[in-house]
């Protein structure tokens, strides 16, 4: 037995030797490194002896494959390592006609054996628990998770939790292809272990470069109530990276990108690579100021250190007085974007102080009306501004937000007259902005 691991040892050795010199000898002559590395690890899957890569070669070659073109197998992380259990851990299944038992997924139980900073810095972040708990509400979570949850310094600062009313409303057989889809990336595993790491790292390769590009992103920070991936595309950085991305170095290491990788960050840069002065993180909440996806935005609670890092990479490119000037006239705009949703939560108060509007969420088109004003319109206004989509402030953003307003205003007049009250008098110019606040002051005032 030990001399023919030995034996198999040496050869592999020998053969290792030869194809990293047939590997030189052709990187040296077509000057393309990256296709020798690939053959030479391609070569090295074909010839392993690992038995779950020689009998998954037949039955699954799609995974051995990826398997083969990833790091994990450059540096022998093997099948065994994420599959592998005992019988009695939670979620094995028994391997089909064979006597030992396995993962049918892996989770972040796996993971965290060797990568515990990540899985420390993702517990830590909204993308875990708080994106669970966004549909399903706290009350499924157990002792443990609940502290956890509860530990998570952006964690709470807005909205209810119980379960969603839309999630409630809509059922869990669209839920599972809708909300559960996107949120899920944060639900708890059987093994207690929290959310999914292949949301983002799309098995068996585990690439750098898929998970530095923006459109893994896309799978889910998309659509018209967190447009970041149509915005990016039309902001100068994602026009650099549709037009010039194919000659940036994807694989560069962690810790190490720089503006040499990368001329225009990707979504990657701003909220996680390490770049510029600041560190790789996997708690995407570490650079962030406000907090934008709430109705009406409130800064976070260690908002300047968060500052100090988003910045730390913008100042890799731009001067400080670019970064400051333009961190100023963000800032405004979600002012204005507050107040506007301010102004419409008042004309709602009034219609449910009269008792025209039911309690209940989603029953009649005036409560879509309010919803869609915030939800769609002020979040994509919010996030235009801060990932430079101009289309999305104005024509998906501020726009819509008037429109919705004008006909907030409308209908709730129209109940009150209907109801012989007094309707509400808006200032001139509503729902202009000017005019929006001047209503705020009134109300304020009248209280
Ligand atoms: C003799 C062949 C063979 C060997 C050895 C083998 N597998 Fe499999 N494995 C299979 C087949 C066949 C399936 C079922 C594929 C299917 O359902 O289409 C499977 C399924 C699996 C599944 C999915 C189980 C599920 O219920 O969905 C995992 C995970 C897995 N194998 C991992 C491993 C690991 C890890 C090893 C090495 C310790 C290994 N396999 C060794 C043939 C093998
Ligand atoms: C770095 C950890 C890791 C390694 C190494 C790894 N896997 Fe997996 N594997 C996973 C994860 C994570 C999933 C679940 C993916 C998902 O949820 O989409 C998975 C899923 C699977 C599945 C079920 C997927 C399906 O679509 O049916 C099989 C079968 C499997 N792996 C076999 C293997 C085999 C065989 C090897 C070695 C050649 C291997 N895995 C190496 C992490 C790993
Ligand atoms: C047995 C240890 C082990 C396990 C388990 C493991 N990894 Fe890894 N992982 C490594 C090693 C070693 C590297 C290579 C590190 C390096 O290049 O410095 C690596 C690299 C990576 C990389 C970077 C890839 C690159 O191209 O540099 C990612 C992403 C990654 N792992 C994700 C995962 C995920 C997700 C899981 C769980 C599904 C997982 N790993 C499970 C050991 C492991
Ligand atoms: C396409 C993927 C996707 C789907 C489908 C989706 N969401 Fe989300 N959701 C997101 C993303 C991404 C955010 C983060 C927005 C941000 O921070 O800009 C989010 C934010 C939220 C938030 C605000 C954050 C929080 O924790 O309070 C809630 C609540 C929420 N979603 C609930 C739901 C519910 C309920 C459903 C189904 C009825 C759903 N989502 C469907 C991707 C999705
Ligand atoms: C929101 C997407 C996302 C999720 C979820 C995610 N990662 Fe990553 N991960 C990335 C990105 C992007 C990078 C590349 C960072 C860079 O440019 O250095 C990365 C890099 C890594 C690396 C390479 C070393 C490093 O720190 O850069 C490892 C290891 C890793 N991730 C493990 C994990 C594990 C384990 C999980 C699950 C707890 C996980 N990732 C979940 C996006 C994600
Ligand atoms: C599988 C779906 C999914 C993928 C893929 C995903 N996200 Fe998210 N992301 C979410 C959800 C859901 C939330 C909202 C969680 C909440 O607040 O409830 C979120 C929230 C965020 C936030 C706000 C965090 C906070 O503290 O408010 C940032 C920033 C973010 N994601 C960046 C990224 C980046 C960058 C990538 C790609 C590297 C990415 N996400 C990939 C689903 C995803
Ligand atoms: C140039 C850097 C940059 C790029 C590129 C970028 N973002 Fe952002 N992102 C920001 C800034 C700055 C903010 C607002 C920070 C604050 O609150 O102070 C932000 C906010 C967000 C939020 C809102 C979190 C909340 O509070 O609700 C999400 C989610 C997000 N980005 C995801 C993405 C995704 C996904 C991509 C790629 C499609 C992307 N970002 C590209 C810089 C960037
Ligand atoms: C890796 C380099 C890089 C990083 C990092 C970077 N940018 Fe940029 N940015 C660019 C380039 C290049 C342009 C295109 C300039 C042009 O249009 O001539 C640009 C354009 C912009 C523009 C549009 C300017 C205009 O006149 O249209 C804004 C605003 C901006 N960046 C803000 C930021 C912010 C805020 C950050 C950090 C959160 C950041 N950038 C991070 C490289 C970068």
């Amino acid at each position: 037995m030990l001399s023919k691991t030995r034996l198999l040892f040496t050869s592999t050795l020998i053969t290792g030797f030869v194809l990293v010199a047939a590997a030189i000898i052709i990187a040296w002559t077509s000057g393309d490194v990256t296709t020798s590395t690939d053959t030479i690890l391609a070569q090295q899957i074909a010839q392993s002896a690992n038995e779950c890569v020689v009998c998954h070669t037949n039955h699954t070659p799609g995974i051995v494959n990826q398997y083969g073109a990833s790091a994990h197998f450059a540096n022998n992380v093997s099948c065994e390592d994420c599959h592998e259990v005992e019988a009695e851990y939670p979620g094995a299944v028994q391997h089909p006609d064979e006597d030992f038992w396995v993962l049918p997924y892996s989770s972040t139980a796996q993971c965290e054996t060797c990568h515990r900073e990540q899985v420390q810095q993702f517990y830590l972040s909204r993308h875990a628990l708080p994106a669970y708990v966004a549909y399903a509400g706290s009350g499924v979570l157990n002792e443990e998770h609940l502290e956890i949850y509860r530990s998570i310094p952006e964690g709470g600062g807005y909205m209810d939790r119980s379960r969603n009313s839309l999630h409630a409303m809509e059922g869990e057989a669209v839920t599972r292809f809708a909300c559960e889809t996107c949120h899920d990336v944060g639900k708890p595993n059987p093994d207690n272990s929290i959310g999914n790491c292949t949301a983002c790292h799309i098995r068996h390769e585990f690439s750098l470069e898929q998970a530095r590009k923006p459109e893994t992103c896309n799978a889910c920070h998309i659509g018209p109530d967190h447009p970041q991936w149509e915005i990016y595309q039309q902001s100068a950085h994602g026009i650099l990276y549709m037009t010039d991305g194919h000659n940036w170095h994807w694989d560069a290491e962690p810790g190490t990108l720089t503006t040499v990788d990368m001329p225009a960050p990707t979504c990657s840069t701003c909220h996680m690579s390490g770049f510029g002065l600041s560190a790789t993180t996997h708690d995407v909440g570490d650079r962030l100021s406000w907090f934008l996806a709430a109705p009406i935005s409130t800064r976070r609670p260690s908002h300047l250190e968060n500052i100090a890092r988003m910045q730390g990479v913008c100042l890799a490119c731009h001067s400080n007085n670019f970064v400051d000037t333009f961190y100023a006239d963000a800032d405004a705009l979600v002012e204005s974007v507050n107040d506007w949703v301010r102004a419409s939560d008042l004309i709602m108060a009034t219609l449910r102080e009269n008792d025209l509007v039911t309690a209940a969420p989603f029953d009649e088109p005036i409560d879509y009306t309010h919803f869609n004003l915030w939800h769609h319109w002020g979040r994509t206004a919010k996030f235009g501004a801060w990932m430079q989509g101009a289309d999305y402030v104005q024509w998906h953003g501020a726009y819509e937000i008037l429109h919705e307003m004008a006909e907030l205003a409308e209908e709730a007049n129209d109940r009150l007259e209907e109801a012989g009250l007094e309707p509400i008098e808006f200032p001139e110019g509503f729902p202009g902005i000017d005019a929006a606040r001047e209503f705020i002051a009134e109300a304020e005032n009248a209280e």
